[in-house]
């Protein structure tokens, strides 16, 4: 099949749930069935057995706020770097009293039928394949956001969710912390009015430095961490932690923490977790601070969303401060001229000249890792889950295409695809996995 072709047929495939056959499946192993299914869904007084995919920064973290709760046990850990484990394993085996099994390649760990859910803590570039996988596995899961690379990964991951009837938890806690769901309880109240303009911003300071090619240490296979992502001569700059500047891996900020901060708006958008998607889309950015620098994202940028149910004009902005206000949040302004805002830390209601309205707040919700586990009992859709966040995710990306297509971009909520060629060219929208691995696609 030629590249033309199978490019085609996948778009079609993802995009309106057609040509699954046409992309002759199974492209990498796809199961019609989760291969482990449960007899029975797991009891209320059940342990739900976990294993950790990517070691690194949050993986880590959120295995050890999971290992803190009542009915959990970490079974098994895996990284492509084996440097990365040691920290945890020691973790692991202080709290259970024997050590976990280690994997370097997740698609052992998802043999394990003892294994009800993994925490997918890869880089952005290894989300799609670990979770579709642990779908098919018929594991329930916690990734990491933004949920993928690009807008055709998020649908696919969506499909293999829906299908196989898993319960994901995205790793947007915003939605479970207590100034985001006051806040964003607030503007569902209708308390400030019509909603007319919704604004997200983040601070971004991030340089990597300039790097030559490097021998890779000897505990990181390289090569199983560049993945389906195009191949990059190792450099430390690009690799643990960092690959978020680099768009090959990641998303640059917008991805970054523009998914948690976008969301919310969106969320106050709507008064459920099906989340309005913007008709126009236009970004203007650029390097203008981290000149001397290998970073490819852009550390400034300036995207300004149109939505039409409702309608709402919707800025997204990264740069290097942001003077008078936190260095990130989101904020919603209605038509007479209130705003609310909140960040990390807290959340406010201000009237036109920015006096401070004052605010009763909403009843708690349980934490975001707990809501996770409830739902793996339950069977019932998480906070975060991941058909919800496969929308705020792809207007994230929406925001990339326009940047790297350097024109204005339409989107088709009902068809869940860009309208026109505008975009598609670009590695936010689609791109060619490098061999030998392969996106799933499944119909949902
Ligand atoms: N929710 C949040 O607030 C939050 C905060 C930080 C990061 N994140 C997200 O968490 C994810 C991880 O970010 P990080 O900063 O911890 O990155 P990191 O680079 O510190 O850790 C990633 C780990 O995954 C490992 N890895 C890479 N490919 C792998 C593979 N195929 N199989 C197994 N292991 C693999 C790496 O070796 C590394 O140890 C990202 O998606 C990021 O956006 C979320």
């Amino acid at each position: 099949m030629s590249e033309n072709i199978s490019r085609r047929d996948l778009l079609k495939s993802t995009g309106l749930g057609l040509g699954a056959a046409l992309v002759g499946l199974p492209s990498s192993g796809v199961h019609a069935e989760p291969i482990h299914r449960r007899e029975k869904p797991l009891g209320a007084n059940d342990t739900v057995v976990l294993g950790l995919i990517g070691c690194g920064g949050m993986g880590a973290a959120n295995m050890r706020t999971l290992m803190d709760k009542n009915g959990v046990k970490v079974a098994a850990l895996c990284d492509v770097d084996e440097s990365r484990m040691t920290n945890d394993i020691n973790d692991v085996t202080k709290k259970y009293g024997a050590k976990p099994d280690l994997y370097k390649d997740f698609r052992k760990m998802l043999e394990r039928k003892d294994i009800d859910a993994v925490i997918v803590g890869t880089p952005d570039h290894w989300h799609a394949l670990p979770l579709i996988l642990a779908c098919e596995a018929g594991k329930d899961a916690y990734c990491e956001k933004p949920i993928s690379h690009d807008i055709t990964e998020a649908k696919a991951m969506a499909a293999a969710v829906k299908k196989f009837k898993r319960i994901v938890q995205v790793g947007t806690w915003q939605r479970s912390t207590k100034e985001f769901t006051d806040a964003l309880a607030y503007v569902r109240s209708g308390k400030i009015g019509k909603i007319v303009t919704g604004r997200a911003w983040r601070t971004d300071n991030s340089k990597v430095g300039r790097m030559t090619t490097q021998p890779v240490p000897a505990t990181l296979d390289y090569d199983f961490w560049n993945g389906p992502a195009a191949f990059m001569p190792y450099a430390p700059n690009h690799v643990h932690g960092n690959w978020r500047w680099f768009l090959n891996y990641g998303t640059g900020m917008t991805g970054d923490w523009g998914v948690h901060m976008m969301d919310i708006v969106l969320l106050g958008l709507s008064q459920t977790t099906d989340i309005p998607m913007p008709t126009e889309v236009t970004t203007i950015g650029g390097k203008y601070y981290a000149t001397d620098d290998d970073r490819t994202a852009p550390d400034t940028v300036e995207t300004i969303m149109k939505f039409k149910d409702p309608d709402v004009l919707f800025t997204w902005q990264t740069g290097r401060d942001f003077p008078g206000r936190p260095d990130h949040g989101s904020e919603w302004t209605s038509a007479d001229g209130k705003s609310v805002r909140a960040w990390r830390g807290g959340w406010k209601v201000m009237g036109p000249y920015g006096e401070e309205i004052k605010a009763e707040p909403a009843p708690a919700t349980n934490d975001h890792w707990q809501n996770w586990l409830d739902c793996i009992k339950t069977r019932e859709q998480t906070r975060s889950n991941l058909a919800s966040m496969a929308q705020t995710t792809i207007v994230c990306h929406l925001a990339n295409v326009s940047y790297l297509a350097r024109q204005t971009v339409h989107w088709d909520k009902a068809k869940m695809d860009l309208v026109g060629k505008a975009g598609r060219d670009t590695t936010s929208y689609y791109r060619e996995y490098r061999k030998p691995w392969k996106l799933p696609i499944h119909t949902a």
